[in-house]
């Protein structure tokens, strides 16, 4: 009976978990923010800076990344920027 209702909150447990990850494309964004904006400077949490500010940083300074990644960067900040 033990293991039963250790199995079930397990289960329980398991699925919260889940529910709580982020949407693929938004970890996916996210990493891409990572790994191309904390090159030079620390990573600044985007909802400090408007979106137009951040857009601006992006085409200044992310220059190597392709068209498909630049547009899901900038679907990351427009929803995580101040503005
Ligand atoms: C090649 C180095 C470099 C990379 C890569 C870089 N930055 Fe920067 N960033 C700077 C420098 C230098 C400054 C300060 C001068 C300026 O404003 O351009 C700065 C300033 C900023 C600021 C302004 C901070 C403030 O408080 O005024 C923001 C916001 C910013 N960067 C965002 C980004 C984002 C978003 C990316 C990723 C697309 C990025 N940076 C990638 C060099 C870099």
């Amino acid at each position: 009976m033990r293991i039963i209702v250790l199995f079930l909150a397990m289960l329980l447990f398991g699925c919260a978990a889940i529910e709580k990850q982020a949407k693929p494309e938004i970890s996916a964004a996210k990493k891409l923010y990572r790994s191309n904006c904390s090159i030079c400077h620390r990573l600044y949490s985007p909802d400090v800076y408007s979106y137009q500010k951040l857009e601006h940083y992006v085409d200044k300074y992310a220059r190597g990344i392709s068209v498909q990644e630049r547009q899901s960067l900038l679907e990351y900040l427009k929803g995580a920027s101040k503005e």
